[in-house]
């Protein structure tokens, strides 16, 4: 797509549905009792191989329409007869090394070269203290990773870095674990596992505490299978609800969107910096908060700062708020997410770097960066490093900048939201 400046985006849209709540809802119906009906599930590049594991552990799901309809197993799994590849989906991984953690057999799991270099320690280490038998590349942190499971005793986990994988990760190996399984994170990461296992009829207590985010479960739980239903996902909106503040005609409406506080931090942050946007039609689905947001474009911006507090909450659309900042008045600070140095890409430097390709004034740091707004960008050629959302935030840069841009990699969207390019022509032309 030949990406070039714009001046209206006007439209109606629901983006494709929300990816961490696709994987879990495979997860969780695979590992329940009975049935589940999966309405609106993501088919993605990083979704889809979640669903090949399952069925590689022996796990039936079946294509009905638009429905999935997964046979739960009650965690009685298959030894599966080849290595899972996890391909680009770091969600993937990490959960199912929590599950597999559960299972008595031998299985590996590999990934794609930039999984591959993604560090697994931060579950491979809680999983063997609760008992599993895990070993991979450079002392158990690369993929390819074995897994023997065990029979699993309950930890208390202190999480230092917020981290939903993990979160994640863990209260699934807790679900067959003796005793009580708790994870204190500084600050609350995504909670869809969480609501989930609620949803599947499994009791679990989250509450805040003076040292931050406490979740526990007790072993021995079964999960009920059920009728999930996946909103449309923020991170995927997040671009057009950028394009849409940028755009100097912009009204968009997107629709059917999660609007979970563990999530939306990105639409707050928007607001602080004096978009137009708003949350019309709000109701609860499948146990989580949805809504319509309107968005419509912006006359001015300023600058805001962003520190490690806020990161949880949007560190998906990290990229995207990027190239809102470099629009708005004034220096605006990313602080305290070194995290993004170790995501599908180093999301730090793939940032700066394409930012000052495009003209723009930035900063890099080790845990973030600072950008110098200006109304000017020019039009560049993108590096993507094969990162679904760089890819994402730049093209839409692309239509805001001078000149043209074009990317090195167009066709790594397919990783979260394979129609992303013909979306966005229907709200540009
Ligand atoms: C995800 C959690 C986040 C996020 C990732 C999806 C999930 O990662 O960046 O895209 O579905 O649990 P961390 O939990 O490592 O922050």
């Amino acid at each position: 797509m030949n990406l070039t400046k714009i001046k209206k985006v006007r439209g109606e849209l629901r983006v494709p549905s929300d990816k961490s709540i696709s994987h879990r809802a495979v997860i969780l119906g695979a590992l329940s009792r009975g049935k589940t009906y999966v309405k609106e599930w993501l088919v993605s590049a990083d979704t889809l191989a979640t669903l090949r594991a399952f069925r590689m552990l022996g796990v039936k799901i079946r294509r009905h329409g638009k429905e999935f309809i997964i046979h739960g197993s009650d965690f009685i799994l298959k030894e599966p007869k080849d290595v899972i590849n996890a391909q680009n989906s770091g969600t993937t991984a990490r959960l199912l090394f929590g599950v597999l953690s559960t299972q008595p057999f031998y299985s590996v799991v590999t990934g794609d070269k930039s999984l591959r270099n993604r560090p697994m320690l931060r579950v491979v280490e809680p999983l063997k203290s609760m008992g599993a038998h895990l070993d991979g590349r450079e002392g158990g942190d690369k993929l390819p990773i074995s897994v023997r499971g065990s029979n699993l005793k309950g930890i208390s986990f202190f999480n230092k870095k917020a981290s939903a994988q993990v979160k994640s990760s863990l209260l699934l190996a807790g679900l067959r674990a003796q005793g009580i399984t708790e994870i204190m994170e500084p600050y609350v990461s995504r909670d869809h596992t969480e609501r989930m296992l609620t949803t599947f009829g499994v009791k679990l207590e989250c509450m805040q505490t003076k040292h931050g985010h406490l979740v526990k479960l007790e072993g021995g739980q079964s999960l009920v299978g059920c009728e999930v239903y996946c909103p449309a996902d923020p991170s995927s909106a997040a671009f057009f609800a950028a394009l849409a503040t940028l755009a100097e005609d912009g009204e968009v409406l997107l629709k059917d969107v999660l609007i979970n506080p563990t999530r939306d931090g990105f639409y707050r942050k928007l607001k602080e910096m004096g978009a137009s946007i708003e949350y019309t039609n709000v109701r609860v689905v499948s146990g989580e908060p949805v809504g319509d947001i309107l968005v419509k474009s912006s006359k001015t911006l300023k600058a805001i700062q962003i520190d490690a507090e806020d990161i949880p909450s949007m560190i998906d659309e990290i990229p995207i708020l990027a190239v809102v900042m470099a629009f708005a008045d004034g220096v605006s600070y990313v602080r305290g997410a070194k995290e993004l140095r170790v995501k599908e890409s180093d999301r730090i430097k793939a940032i700066v770097e394409n930012l000052r390709a495009m003209g723009a004034k930035v900063e890099e740091y080790e845990d973030g960066f600072a950008i110098e707004g200006t109304r000017l960008l020019k039009g560049a050629f993108i590096k993507t490093y094969d990162d679904h959302r760089i890819a994402m935030a730049f093209s839409i840069a692309g239509l805001l900048a001078q000149g043209e841009t074009k990317l090195d990699n167009p066709n790594c969207v397919k990783v979260s939201y394979p129609e992303f390019f013909e979306d966005l022509k229907k709200l540009i032309s």
